[in-house]
């Protein structure tokens, strides 16, 4: 919901007849919030609702994924990089953290789509954390690069096919919604002067999604659809997503995080400083490097802190993490509300006098708290908690885990 686009042919006035080839398509009015809140429509060569069967269907660790049955409260450390996962991009999807506001995944593909998914519970908002391809959506192609956020809306069917190595992705889903937040724009909608992006940044589809056998194959068609932690599989005799034009609000979006534009300060600024996108009780946020404080006494290094609302993770990307020993590219930290946590011994020290930091990282506050999935558990490094003890211990985290 960045801003209008329009692509492919249209009629002039919406719900009139309108012809392609001498066949009146079909209308598809694609709504948010009722008919109250954002909304695109879309022409259709085939009506996309002649499914002639339906399946149930389930993903273990996706959907449905198991909690972990008892999570006494200590800080985190989940280690994506030992994930070994197989299969297109459901299969090989795994949720990691949920509370009833979002769930976060680690999508580790090994092979291409068939089938097209759709996700009915929520905004699905991709990190790019390696790789890149093009998303296939109802909306067209949108292309990807590393480091780019996909944003694509509830109910939007897409599949991910790429080529050169496999792509990994850390995927927020947003029960809500999954937008920039409100403040970074102005009356008119427009994205205001000050906001860390503008409008220039955000990408759409570039093409549409045009039927052709060698790339979609033969009937049936299959769609996996995702409502209320269920998934059932939807199988079309045409296949549905031959669109000739459409316009509208609602559409999949990239924004590449090296566009973000940071802020620094005279003193170090709280991680909000860094908001790039909200959902309900949820903020995103993008650390990317930049030119640290200018105080001449300022410690760059986070102060320690205890935000006793939220619970806080950061997915570490690329470059040196001023606060944190023992992180390495690809790990999640998991900083739980009810215990204060800051920068581990030595690096508060050591960063007084920096000029600038090369970290890259993607962090999420949420106000409910958030939970560890199995999945999770299995790549825990069990030993982070006590990692902020100075001197080297034995000692375990003194809980049962
Ligand atoms: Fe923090």
């Amino acid at each position: 919901m960045i801003h209008y686009m329009r692509m492919g042919k249209l009629p002039p006035k919406p719900h009139i007849a309108f012809y392609d080839d001498g066949k009146l398509l079909m209308e598809q009015c694609h709504t948010r919030e009722g008919f109250e809140g954002p909304y695109s429509t879309l022409y259709f060569k085939t009506p996309p609702t002649d499914e002639n069967a339906v399946e149930k269907m389930g993903i273990p660790g996706f959907c449905p994924f198991e909690p972990l049955a008892e999570q006494p409260l200590y800080r985190r450390h989940i280690r994506t990089q030992d994930l070994k996962l197989q299969g297109d991009f459901l299969d090989a999807r795994r949720v990691l953290l949920f509370n009833a506001d979002v769930q976060m995944s680690m999508v580790k593909p090994t092979e291409t789509s068939e089938r097209f998914f759709s996700n009915g519970d929520g905004e699905e908002l991709y990190f790019v954390y390696q790789g890149s391809g093009r998303f296939e959506t109802m909306f067209g192609i949108l292309p990807f690069r590393e480091r780019d956020y996909v944003i694509i809306p509830r109910s939007t069917p897409y599949r991910i096919h790429w080529d050169g190595d496999a792509p990994q992705f850390f995927v927020f889903e947003g029960r809500g919604f999954i937008d920039i937040p409100k403040e970074f724009r102005n009356r008119a909608g427009q994205i205001t002067d000050y906001a860390p992006f503008s409008h220039r940044d955000f990408r759409g589809p570039e093409s549409l999604l045009a039927y052709d056998e060698r790339l979609h194959g033969k009937a049936p068609f299959k769609m996996v659809i995702k409502r209320e932690d269920t998934l059932t599989v939807h199988l079309t005799q045409h296949f549905p997503y031959d669109v000739v034009g459409w316009d509208g609000s609602v559409w999949p979006v990239a924004f590449n995080i090296h566009d973000y534009q940071p802020k620094t300060g005279l003193v170090h600024l709280p991680p909000t400083i860094h908001i790039t996108f909200a959902g309900n009780e949820f903020v995103i946020c993008s650390f990317v490097p930049r030119k640290v404080d200018y105080h001449e006494k300022a410690i760059p290094c986070p102060y320690g802190h205890a935000s006793v609302h939220m619970d806080e993770i950061l997915f570490y990307v690329d470059g040196n993490f001023t606060s944190r020993k023992g992180i390495d590219s690809g790990s999640i930290s998991l900083h739980p509300a009810g215990i204060p946590h800051g920068p581990h011994p030595g690096m508060y020290e050591k960063s007084i006098g920096t000029q600038r930091t090369s970290e890259l990282a993607v962090m999420c506050d949420t106000y409910k708290q958030l939970r560890l999935t199995t999945a999770a558990h299995e790549i825990e490094d069990k030993d982070y908690h006590l990692t902020w003890v100075e001197k080297e211990g034995d000692g375990e985290v003194p809980v049962s885990r």
